[in-house]
C-alpha cells in the first residue's frame, strides 16, 4: 500500500534556472519530505478546469529542516507554461510521493548516475544521499550544449565526479552520455552500478550497455500519466514476464515505476 499525501503546499520560490528550466520549492506536509530518490509528485497546474491533469514531475531534493522539496522542470507544453508563471506564496494542489524511488541498497561503492537534459532531476537528490552513504559517485550528464547544462554548481558542490557530455561538443566529451559510459567501461573503470534518468533513446541504450556489461542497473521512465496513482491504467509499459503463459506484462509506470531495472521494459512497446 502507497503512502502518500493529497494537500495543499504552497510556492516558496519559482525561478528559471537556464532558458526554459525551473525550479520550485514548495512548503509541504511531512510525507512529502519522507520521498526517496526517483520517487515524484503530481501536480495541479492551474485552478482552472483547463489543463484538468495533473501533471507528474520527479523530486530533485527534499529539505526536512524547512518542510518543502523541490522539483526542476522544462517548459514543454500548456501545463508547464502555466507552472512556470505561477509566483510563490500561491498554494499548489500537490500528491505525493509517488511510485518506487531507487534502490540504494544495489549501488556498491562505485555507482554511476546518467542523467540526459532534466532528467537530472531525480538523480539529484540520489546523488547525495550515495555521497552520505560513502559511496564515490560519479554522475554523467548530457545535454545538447552547455548552454542547456542544469545545476552544475550544486553537483558540484556534492562531492561527486561530473562527466558533462554536450551533443555539439560545446563543453566536455562531444556526444551523448552513452558515449561517456562506454568510454569507462573501455577503459575498464570500476563501475558497480548504474543510475539512469532521461529520454527514452538514452534509457534504451543505458539498458542495452548494462545488460551487456553485467552491470546492476535501475532506469527512471516517464510515461504520460493521467492518475499517478494506479487506476487509470494510461501509463502501462510492457515488460518481461517470469510466467511461461504469457508473451508479457503491463506494468504501470507510476506505481510498479518510475524505476524499472535493467532488462525488464521491452522497449519497442514500451
Ligand atoms: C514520473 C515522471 C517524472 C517526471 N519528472 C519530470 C521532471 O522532474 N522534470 C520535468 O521537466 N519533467 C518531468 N516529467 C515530464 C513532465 O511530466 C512533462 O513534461 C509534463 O507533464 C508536460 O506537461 P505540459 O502540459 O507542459 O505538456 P503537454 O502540453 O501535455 O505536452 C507537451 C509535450 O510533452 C510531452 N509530454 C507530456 N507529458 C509527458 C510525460 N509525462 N512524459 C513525457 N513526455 C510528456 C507530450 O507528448 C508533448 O510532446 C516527468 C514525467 C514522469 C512520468
Ligand atoms: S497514471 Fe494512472 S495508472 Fe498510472
Amino acid at each position: 500500500m502507497m503512502k502518500y499525501s493529497n494537500g495543499k503546499g504552497k510556492i516558496i520560490s519559482n525561478r528559471e534556472v537556464a532558458p526554459d528550466h525551473y525550479k520550485m520549492e514548495v512548503e509541504a506536509p511531512t510525507t512529502f519530505g519522507e520521498a526517496l530518490p526517483g520517487q515524484f509528485v503530481m501536480v495541479k497546474v492551474s485552478d482552472g478546469v483547463v489543463p484538468i491533469l495533473r501533471r507528474p514531475f520527479g523530486i530533485f531534493q527534499t529539505n526536512k529542516d524547512r518542510g518543502s522539496f523541490e522539483i526542476l522542470y522544462r517548459k514543454v507544453g500548456e501545463g508547464t507554461r502555466l507552472l512556470a508563471d505561477i509566483a510563490p506564496g500561491v498554494n499548489l494542489d500537490i500528491l505525493g510521493p509517488l511510485g518506487t524511488g531507487f534502490d540504494l541498497d544495489l549501488s556498491g561503492d562505485n555507482p554511476i548516475l546518467i542523467a540526459g537534459g532534466v532528467g537530472i532531476a531525480p538523480l539529484y537528490m540520489l546523488a547525495k544521499e550515495l555521497v552520505s552513504a560513502g559511496k564515490q559517485v560519479k554522475v554523467l550528464f548530457g545535454s545538447r550544449g552547455k548552454n542547456d547544462l542544469l545545476v552544475v554548481d550544486e553537483l558540484k558542490t556534492l562531492g561527486i565526479e561530473l562527466l558533462i557530455a554536450t551533443e555539439d561538443g560545446s563543453e566536455g566529451f562531444k556526444g551523448y552520455g552513452t558515449g561517456l559510459l562506454e568510454e569507462l567501461l573501455e577503459r575498464g573503470e570500476e563501475i558497480s552500478s548504474v543510475y539512469a534518468c532521461g529520454p527514452e533513446p538514452m534509457l534504451e541504450k543505458v539498458d542495452k550497455i548494462a545488460i551487456s556489461h553485467n552491470l546492476i542497473c535501475q532506469l527512471s521512465l516517464e510515461a504520460i500519466m493521467a492518475c499517478g496513482f494506479g487506476v487509470c491504467l494510461g501509463c502501462v509499459v510492457k515488460t518481461c514476464t517470469k510466467d511461461k503463459d504469457r508473451e508479457f506484462d503491463y506494468n504501470r509506470v507510476c506505481c510498479e515505476g518510475p524505476v524499472f531495472n535493467a532488462g525488464e521494459v521491452i522497449w519497442d512497446e514500451a
